[in-house]
């Protein structure tokens, strides 16, 4: 029997999803496998996510030559070393309530021949491939978001790279904002998760940390900031979350469009909030959004990795059968885990345990409770 495999990429771009095609790839196709198990295995790409497999029409090779990239070892060969995703990706939904595709997906599973789909994603990517699990059909889960925000997996892919980003962005702005004494209030992605912010603020040094999951009082930013200068610290950084608030308003949205799982995009928290510090303090504040920068570029080591370790993983359930399952990374080890168990509930910061809520920043304690 001849398995046919289709991967796709939904949702936002990132880096380690090129690696992670690579590996599903060559596991796949190794010669070894094929002879191991008596069977041959071919492998596809489906373009531009979910979107690809309601556009295509198995029957029109032209449509087919549109939306589906046949995948060997010398296509994939340097995949792992780009960011972005060689497949294409969209937030298409096929069960949008509004226009609902999901019986065109189903036929165009059957009408392509594919015996198994590895769906790379975040929540809503993946809450499809669930949902098509549960219509029956063969799916299984790689975990990828910059915003590290499923469930059941310690890793997803792109955060690394985003973080690491944050951090050298961060480096840039510290030489500037010295030289001319001001504030700067970096506002990086992350959407309902504190995460990026927390990790990427501290991997940075930032002085204040504002995450989603804290809602802040502005007035005590600021006497945080002048309580600085005081001491006669020169410039500080801010890093906020693109969906932290003041107290008692709401996120900020770039605007009211909405995607297909119904998400506006955030954005405009950085320019508000530098230009109330600089009300409340007389400090000369400037913003910098890092955006899309921090889903860009090459691929950190780490996502290169964790894309060989999930693509691999990717392989051996559908070997085993073992679908509607996502892979997962949990307490330093490569698993799965049910898809609906990742999709559930989103992985947020524990402001009682992981975040500082008198300094607006990182735990000074690990190990001693209440500190
Ligand atoms: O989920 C990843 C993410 O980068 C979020 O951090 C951000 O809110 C959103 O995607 C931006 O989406 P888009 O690329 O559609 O603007």
């Amino acid at each position: 029997m001849t398995q046919k495999i289709a991967i796709l990429t939904g949702g936002g771009d990132c880096a380690g999803l090129n690696s992670a095609v690579k590996w599903i790839t060559k596991t796949a196709l190794d010669p070894q496998l094929a002879t191991h198990r008596n069977e041959s295995f071919e492998v596809i790409g489906i373009k531009d996510g979910w979107k690809g497999l309601i556009e295509v029409e198995p029957e029109d090779p032209a449509s087919v030559a549109k939306w589906v990239e046949p995948l060997d070892e010398l296509i994939v060969r340097t995949w792992d070393r780009y960011g972005g995703t060689h497949l294409g990706t969209s937030r298409t939904n096929p069960f949008n309530p509004k226009d609902d595709q999901s019986e065109r997906c189903v036929a165009n599973i059957r009408g392509l021949g594919l015996t198994a789909i590895v769906a790379i994603g975040g929540e809503d990517t993946l809450s499809v491939a669930h949902k098509l699990y549960n219509l029956g059909q063969k799916v299984v889960g790689i975990p990828k978001t910059i915003d590290r925000d499923l469930n059941a997996t310690d890793y997803t892919l792109g955060y690394d790279t985003a973080l690491n980003v944050i951090t050298e962005e961060v480096d840039r702005l510290r030489t500037t904002a010295g030289s001319h004494n001001r504030i700067f209030v970096v506002e990086v992605m992350g959407r309902h998760a504190g995460w990026l912010a927390l990790e990427g603020g501290q991997a940075s040094g930032a002085h204040i940390i504002l995450v989603p999951e804290y809602d802040f009082d502005v007035g005590k930013v600021a006497d945080l900031l002048r309580r600085r200068r005081e001491a006669g610290v020169r410039y500080d950084v801010v890093v906020v979350s693109e969906g932290a608030k003041p107290r008692g308003q709401g996120e900020i949205y770039l605007s009211d469009k909405t995607d297909g799982f119904g998400h506006k995009v955030l954005g405009g928290i950085g320019l508000s909030l530098a230009k109330e510090i600089e009300r409340l303090t007389g400090f000369e504040t400037r913003h910098v959004v890092l955006s899309h920068i921090q889903r860009g570029g090459h691929p950190s080591a780490r996502d290169r990795l964790m894309g060989r370790y999930f693509g691999i993983a990717a392989v051996d359930l559908i070997l085993e059968e073992d679908f509607g399952r996502m892979v997962s990374y949990r307490n330093g080890q490569i698993g799965s885990v049910p898809l609906k168990q990742a999709i559930d509930k989103l992985y947020l910061v524990d402001t009682k345990t992981q975040y500082d809520v008198e300094r607006y920043n990182g735990r000074r304690s690990s190990l001693v409770p209440k500190l």
